[in-house]
């Protein structure tokens, strides 16, 4: 009768005597009580970072609460994101690898998920000094104005069609299609896309191993966070071959990318500057193992498709709920570019407001709101308390940005705040941390600003933005999908009016590179 209830008294007082241990060893951030093994798993809503940021109201800027055992800490204001990301970058610079992103990045041997060491310092030069140089960037730009005035082209063929007269359109399809083929023609070459705007088989196979990843990433969170419950949650050999497969198609695809490129540069003896080329070639030089080189490239897959596109499509709602800020955007395009021309990155140092406008726009809806997870190598103290190894620490980046304290009016979409202050958003200051900062600042910080500047540019140069008929501006549905980056739960829908009496300029400007 008694014997089937030990086990689980032995389990809650372990987790008691643990809790009772850490909590005179360590002074601990404060925080919701947690459950005996659960932690604080029912506690925590959907939408993370507004939950964190509700506790904050609560707890205070530094807050922990437990998920399972492990204890996880979260920031929420400048002072505290500091001593995180500059005081005690190195030894917090570690990541939390899911038991998935731990499978996927095969222990952490991409950049994304490795542990900060001698390997992360490798991969992270080759990215510095290799993939992300101003003169890659440069040569790269064609594709990016091909890819962004295809999408012009293709909103423009869509809204004139007689057939859609005064529908809506989906603007997240036009975005993403424009995020997708840039990262696949920067990593990979290539364009999935044909001339119909339809996935080639390569381009089926590329979204049926994306949305593998995404269902395998999504793997039961209780399974995450309480171990001894697996198997019966989910037979671990059941996952453990899904990944595996999912792996092995992904190195298939891969691999044929990259011997169809080292061909073509034997045949003709040069490489092209896309990813792919520069890995292949500097493989040897930097000791990079054929994991990491495919990791790698799908790390860029990974965090620089959906990031610029959620921004976008943010950006793009919040410039239909303020006409004002549409317009005044739209009054210095034609001011400067015209209306016999079309925009260029050449132009943006003269188009100040369009450039506070992305910025105002990450300020409110950074897509990765709390950054990727970082873990303490070593006991840290931050903000007087302590932090103890192994610990997952998150900057709320989102609730950084909207901090009273510092920004005034923070939840109004106000380009003008950045010429009353110029505050930097690439990492130097510690109020506006869209990119996140110090030692694993995003790699992709200027070509992601680029996109979604020239994005931006060209979707306010070419058309007028307006909701739906009948929805009022600010009737658009700003509410957030969970996840570790942020759409909107409703994909914006808007009608776009062309504005520029010049027909050739709604033409794709297309470059085979
Ligand atoms: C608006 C666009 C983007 C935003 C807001 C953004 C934001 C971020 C953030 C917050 C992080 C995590 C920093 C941390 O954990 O401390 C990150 C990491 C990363 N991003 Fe971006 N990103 C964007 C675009 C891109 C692009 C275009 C690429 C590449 C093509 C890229 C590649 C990466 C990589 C490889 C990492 C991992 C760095 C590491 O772990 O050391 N990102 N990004």
């Amino acid at each position: 009768m008694v014997l089937p209830l030990i086990f689980p008294m032995c389990i809650t007082f372990l987790f008691l005597a643990y809790n009772l241990y850490n909590r005179f060893r360590f002074k601990l951030p404060p925080g919701p009580n947690p459950w005996p093994v659960l932690g604080n798993i029912y506690d925590i809503k959907p939408v993370r970072f507004r939950c964190f940021h509700e506790w904050a109201q609560i707890y205070g800027p530094i807050l922990s609460f437990r998920l399972g055992s492990k204890l996880n800490v979260v920031v929420s204001n400048a002072e505290l994101a500091k001593q995180v990301l500059k005081e005690h970058d190195q030894n917090l610079a570690d990541r939390h690898r899911s038991r998935s992103s731990a499978r996927f990045s095969k222990g952490g041997k991409d950049l994304i998920w490795a542990d900060y060491g001698p390997h992360y310092v490798k991969v992270r030069k080759a990215c510095t000094l290799e993939l992300f140089t101003q003169k890659r960037l440069e040569a790269l730009r064609p594709i990016r104005e091909d890819e962004v005035t295809a999408m012009i082209e293709s909103i423009f063929k869509d809204s004139t069609n007689t057939e859609n007269q005064g529908k809506p359109l989906r603007v997240r399809r036009y975005i993403g299609t424009v995020s997708l083929n840039n990262i696949t023609r920067l990593t990979f070459g290539k364009r999935f896309i044909n001339s119909k705007g339809e996935l080639d088989p390569l381009g089926k196979e590329f979204r049926g191993i994306l949305s593998g990843g995404r269902k395998t990433n999504k793997m039961n969170f209780l399974a995450e966070h309480l171990p001894w419950l697996r198997w019966l949650l989910m037979p671990l050999d059941k996952e453990k071959s899904e990944v595996m497969m999912h792996n092995a198609r992904l190195d298939r695809f891969t691999r044929e990318i990259m011997e169809e490129h080292a061909k073509t540069k034997s045949k003709t003896g040069g490489a092209k500057q896309h990813f792919v080329d520069a890995l292949l070639s500097l493989k040897d030089e930097y000791d990079l193992g054929e994991d990491t080189v495919t990791g790698l490239l799908w790390d860029m897959v990974i965090a620089g498709m959906d990031t610029v596109s959620i921004t976008v499509e943010w950006a793009l709602a919040e410039l239909i709920r303020n006409p004002r800020v549409q317009k005044k955007a739209q009054d210095e395009l034609d001011r400067v570019i015209g209306q016999e021309s079309i925009m260029t990155e050449e132009d943006f140092t003269n188009l100040p407001y369009l450039q506070a406008l992305a910025k105002e726009s990450l300020r409110l809806q950074p897509p990765t709101p709390l950054m990727l997870p970082h873990r303490a190598k070593t006991n840290v103290k931050i903000g007087g308390y302590d932090i103890p190894k192994g610990s997952i620490v998150y900057v709320n980046v989102w609730a950084l940005g909207r901090d009273q304290a510092v920004w005034y009016d923070p939840q109004e979409f106000r380009p003008e705040r950045f010429f009353e202050e110029d505050i930097d958003m690439k990492g130097h200051d510690y109020r506006l941390l869209p990119f996140g900062a110090g030692r694993r600042i995003c790699p992709g910080t200027q070509l992601g600003i680029n996109l979604v500047t020239s994005m931006l540019g060209h979707l306010l140069h070419h058309f007028d933005w307006n909701p739906p008929s009948g929805v009022k501006p600010d009737e658009i549905d700003m509410t957030e999908d969970p996840g570790i980056v942020t759409y909107t739960s409703t994909p914006l829908q808007a009608i776009p009016t062309p504005r520029l009496s010049n027909m050739n300029l709604y033409k794709r400007v297309p470059v085979d590179m």
